[in-house]
């Protein structure tokens, strides 16, 4: 039976890490998967995830089953940060569980969008590739629209076309913050269209936040999606702690479902819960542990809270200094740099082709996407005159 099955080539990201590991030049350069970087090009467990470990090993009791939502007291502890602390239930509106990363919550999202009837999914591209990976794997049918304009800025006309070409029954995938791959976020003022055109039409929403906190803070990088949130009736957002806690192989994510309304006494926000429920229980049955355990011990002490956003501060403002001094640089070759300066959280996007994606892994020992797209925080001030020089000579 088996040999019917198609060999399917490994993910190019992940790929990616074992070619930069199998490389033995002493300054290659590592701007592919998304993972933190230190000026010494670390990625080292956050402080505070370290003390609630040693506070989890001491004090954890049992580790008996929990059931599919998971630690309910995780979930809850995340929500005045991602909803805000004046009503973060928005009013008995939201009904969250805990999922194995933001992939989980992803994955999630779209199969109970789909058990719902969503027909169609509208989504900015470029975006993760893994977005598309889940997407066909579930069979959603989906139409592209453009996320960014060749300047850097977002492609705002093109959303509001794709939300307004679209009604109810069908849905528009949304990065909260820190767009991946490209960088370009929303301004405040066209995240205020794309809440209206959604509330004008009906398409149902669905938000993917992944890297709260590595833009400009966690309010702030918060606040477009929110205002969205504020406008619709019904939401899912996606949220991955594997970023913003460092937790990456721990897989700590959450999905939250944003329903009902005090005329249904909740009965939809109930109904859908029930279906997340029961469609986490068919795929992982539970999610793991410990990650979450971690992240809602930091949570509910005050010194391991100031810990852990001091740390987040310290991994944001490392890469605005990057960005800075590459948009500082100005151009390398063809390619302008400025924009990267204005772009958010770990991703920007170059016009380089394959060809000098190539040529600067195999010439220069510089790994990034095929598409382009660079982990700003892979660089550092030793390595950053070697990547400028590099992108000059492939492109120049
Ligand atoms: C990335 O885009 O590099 C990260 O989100 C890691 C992943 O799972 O792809």
């Amino acid at each position: 039976m088996l040999h019917r099955l198609e060999p399917q080539s490994p993910d190019a990201l992940l790929a990616l890490i074992k070619l930069h590991a199998a490389d033995a030049r002493p300054d290659k350069v590592d701007l592919g998967v998304g993972v933190y970087r230190t000026g010494q090009g670390d990625t080292p467990v956050f402080a505070a995830i370290k003390a609630a470990e040693q506070r989890l090993v001491d004090t954890q009791d049992s580790k008996s089953y929990l059931g599919p939502e998971g630690d309910m007291g995780f979930v809850n502890a995340l929500m005045p940060y991602i909803f805000g602390t004046d009503d973060p239930a928005m009013g008995g509106r939201i009904a969250g569980m805990q999922t194995p990363g933001g992939t989980g919550a992803v994955r999630l999202a779209l199969a109970l969008a789909q058990k719902a009837g969503m027909m169609r999914l509208h989504m900015g591209t470029p975006s993760w590739p893994n977005h598309a990976q889940i997407i066909k794997d579930i069979g959603l049918d989906w139409t592209a629209f453009d996320h960014a304009n060749p300047d850097g800025s977002a492609n705002v006309d093109a959303v509001l076309a794709a939300i307004r070409g679209a009604g109810p029954g069908e849905g528009v995938l949304l990065h909260g913050c820190c767009h991946n791959p490209t960088g370009i976020d929303y301004t405040p003022d066209q995240w205020d269209a794309i809440g209206d055109a959604i509330a004008e039409t009906g398409v149902f929403p669905i938000i993917d936040v992944a890297y709260q906190g590595l833009g400009k803070g966690m309010e702030e990088d918060a606040s477009g999606f929110r205002s969205v949130l504020a406008k619709v009736p019904e939401a899912f957002i996606a949220y991955s702690c594997d970023k913003n806690f460092g937790m990456y192989r721990d897989r700590v994510g959450a999905f939250y479902i944003l329903a009902g309304s005090e005329a249904d006494g909740a009965a939809t926000l109930e109904k859908a819960f029930s279906n997340a429920n029961a469609l986490a229980r068919a795929s992982w049955s539970m999610p793991p542990d410990h990650g979450a355990a971690a992240v809602r011990l930091i949570l509910r002490d005050a010194d391991l809270t100031a810990q852990w956003l001091y740390e987040l501060d310290q991994m944001r403002a490392r890469m605005n200094q990057v960005r800075a001094r590459l948009a500082e640089a100005g151009t390398a070759g063809s390619v302008d740099l400025t924009p990267l300066g204005t772009q958010n959280g770990l991703f920007s996007m170059l016009p380089v082709t394959a060809d000098q994606v190539r040529q600067l892994r195999e010439e220069h020992a510089i790994y990034m996407a095929g598409s382009g797209r660079i982990n700003v925080a892979g660089l550092t001030f030793d390595n950053m005159e070697k990547f400028i020089t590099a992108i000059a000579d492939v492109t120049g």
